[in-house]
């Protein structure tokens, strides 16, 4: 089967990876991809909002199936494209219609949909200039600290915590002005829950579910979850405090009525379903849906699936995901993000890699790109390095020492990945 995978990240140089190793897979390309997908596919340059290119590429390269990896050519509509196109239809794509990725595409969406069917959520209200007011009445009720968040997407800061009630007030009426674009037209606003958080994923075919390894990223760039929020800077596969019990109330509140919900409100998903939720006092709660993997918590979720996972895609366009046989490895995976010095702020591109022999860790590529005289840095988190490990403080010291071993100019990463969990368990 010729695959095309779209992406360029991280998440997509471990789902390249992982599509390689299946004996279904006759030819895969990766659109636009980086220096790491190169080595298991062929990467072609493509602006992944012009659908029309995608029809071409699909057509030209005789592709039977697609992989979409990030959020946005679904909640733009990737999905429909090709069901409505005559000479795409019977292409399966895996990833969600607009309808489905609204979730993600739409916060206040989701939290409607949570609210629907019963899924535990913050409490929340939603907020138009034409009631920015109630809006400001509503802070009034709720006590610090404040979360708003912008509707739409915002590139992963759409979401404000503030302490104070007056900034919470104008920063809704920066929101409402436009501070995000129209992302901000709406701006929900919720209650704050407080725990830890993880991310628990599903694949599903429309009618039924399979659960994935859970993970747990690090957003912030400082060590001891300080400073400013970025991409992922690491993550780790299991969860320690994601044990048996909790798992059990993730799938039977959240998991299993999300997947109902869809159906019930007949929305043709098949594709990968992030949730975002946090533990609080040993209660699963939903903070966010995403309609995709999650970066970088692909690149510990892929390495533990034993199972060929074309054989798991096939399945969910056959709609026959209730038969299939996923393994997972009893081992734990870590990665550990190095990113450009500067990152998430400004930073310099171009920087020449140095990447020795590795045989102990996995080394993905996120923002890299091949020139002349080798692979140079093209993106603020440059290389993943996951490891797998009898559990995660094993799989780190792994992905640390060849953290070590990988050099760039300026390179960062955080050393404490996994340490809010180095003592409970
Ligand atoms: P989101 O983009 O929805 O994932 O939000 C970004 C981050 O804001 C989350 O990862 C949480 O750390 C935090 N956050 C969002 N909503 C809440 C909430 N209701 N209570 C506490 N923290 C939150
Ligand atoms: N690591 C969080 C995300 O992919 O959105």
């Amino acid at each position: 089967m010729n695959i095309l995978l779209l992406g360029s990240g991280g998440r997509e140089h471990a789902l390249a990876w992982k599509i390689s190793q299946s004996n279904k897979i006759s030819k895969l390309f990766i659109a636009p991809g980086n220096a790491g997908t190169s080595e298991f596919g062929e990467n072609i340059e493509l602006n992944l909002s012009d659908f029309k290119a995608i029809k071409n590429l699909t057509i030209e390269k005789e592709i039977e199936m697609v992989i979409v990896g990030p959020e946005q050519p679904l909640v733009d509509g990737i999905s429909d494209y090709f069901l409505n196109d005559k000479d795409l239809k019977a292409i399966p794509v895996i990833g969600p219609v607009k309808a489905g990725a609204i979730l993600e595409g739409s916060k206040d969406f989701a939290k409607t949909f949570m609210s629907k069917y019963g899924i535990p959520t913050a409490g929340y209200k939603s907020f138009t200039k034409n009631n920015i007011d109630n809006g400001k009445a509503f802070l009034e009720e709720l006590s610090a600290p404040y979360v708003l968040k912008a509707d739409g997407l915002a590139a992963g800061k759409g979401v404000l915590i503030l302490d104070d009630l007056e900034e919470a007030k104008s920063a809704l009426e920066e929101m409402l002005n436009g501070q995000f674009g129209k992302a901000s037209n709406t701006v929900v606003i919720e209650e704050f829950l407080s725990g830890i958080e993880l991310s628990v994923f599903a694949v599903t075919d429309g009618k039924s579910y399979k659960i994935l390894p859970e993970a747990k990223d690090y957003k912030r760039i400082g060590e001891g979850d300080t400073g400013l929020n970025t991409g992922g800077m690491g993550a780790v596969s299991p969860v320690p405090f994601a044990d048996k019990e909790f798992m059990d109330k993730v799938e039977k509140r959240i998991v299993k009525p999300t997947i109902d919900g869809l159906v019930n409100e007949k929305i043709n998903y098949k594709g990968f379903v992030f949730f975002g939720l946090i533990n609080v006092g040993g209660d699963p709660w939903v903070i966010e849906y995403n309609v995709r993997m999650g970066d970088p918590e692909a690149e510990v979720v892929i390495p533990r699936i034993e199972s060929d996972i074309v054989e798991l895609f096939v399945h969910i366009k056959n709609e026959t995901l209730e038969e299939a046989n996923i393994e997972f490895s009893k081992n734990a995976c870590a990665t550990v993000m190095m990113v450009s010095g500067g990152y998430p702020g400004e930073y310099s591109k171009g920087k020449q890699i140095e990447i020795p022999e590795i045989n102990d860790s996995i080394i993905f590529h996120a923002g890299t790109r091949r020139n002349d005289s080798g692979i140079v840095t093209a993106g603020g988190r440059v290389i993943a390095v996951s490891s797998m490990g009898e559990n995660i403080f094993d799989a780190l010291d792994k992905s640390y020492k060849n953290a070590g071993l990988i050099n760039f100019e300026d390179k960062y990463y955080r050393n404490d990945i996994g340490f809010d969990l180095k003592y409970k368990g």
